[in-house]
């Protein structure tokens, strides 16, 4: 395999490793510990902040993994026209993939309801102390562990289609 192709493939993986492991240690350290008493006074601004700036590291590494995805299916010798007239998606491989981009497009989806409206509606409602805040709450984080969920599926194709298709 050309050096570049492995650079790109490099790129792809470290991005896929970020994006999951992030999400993974939000859900298993980060929440958990801002339950705790005596974190209570800061716990929304501290979730808001991580919220916020991990918003803009979430979708650069998004960006990267599409720029990248895109880059490896052309190495392949896939072309545009290959994506209109159904060759990409023929085959093992190409079920695969239509699977794999299947959960990206979910996973854009639910991230871009997550991030720019869940999440903020959840920090205005809280620092207004409003009586809902606590169900948009609890709808955001549910929103937080499919995007996991999901990443973790769109992970277990990739190994597949690697490894020849399903
Ligand atoms: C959340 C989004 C994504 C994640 C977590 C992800 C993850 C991965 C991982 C871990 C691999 C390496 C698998 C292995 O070597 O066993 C991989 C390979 C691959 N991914 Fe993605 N990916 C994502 C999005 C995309 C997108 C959007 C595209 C296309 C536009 C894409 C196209 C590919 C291709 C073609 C390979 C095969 C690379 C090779 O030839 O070795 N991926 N992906």
């Amino acid at each position: 395999m050309p050096g570049w192709y492995l650079l790109v493939v490099g790129v792809h993986i470290l991005a896929a490793t970020v994006w999951i492991g992030s999400m993974v240690f939000l859900g298993v350290a980060v929440v958990p510990v801002l339950r705790e008493p005596d974190l209570a006074s800061v716990r929304t601004t501290l979730l808001h902040r991580l919220g916020v700036r991990f918003r803009w590291i979430g979708w650069g590494l998004l960006g990267v993994l599409i720029a990248t995805g895109v880059l490896m299916l052309g190495m392949r010798g896939y072309t545009w026209a290959h994506l209109w007239d159904g060759t990409l998606w023929a085959g093992p491989w190409g079920r695969t993939l239509a699977w794999k981009l299947g959960f990206v497009g979910l996973v854009l989806v639910v991230t871009a309801v997550h991030d720019f409206y869940l999440g903020p509606r959840t920090t205005r409602l809280l620092e207004s102390d409003d009586a809902s805040a606590e169900t948009v709450r609890r709808a955001a984080s549910y929103l937080g562990r499919l995007t996991t969920l999901l990443s973790l599926i769109i992970l277990v194709l990739a190994v597949i289609l690697v490894r020849g298709g399903l």
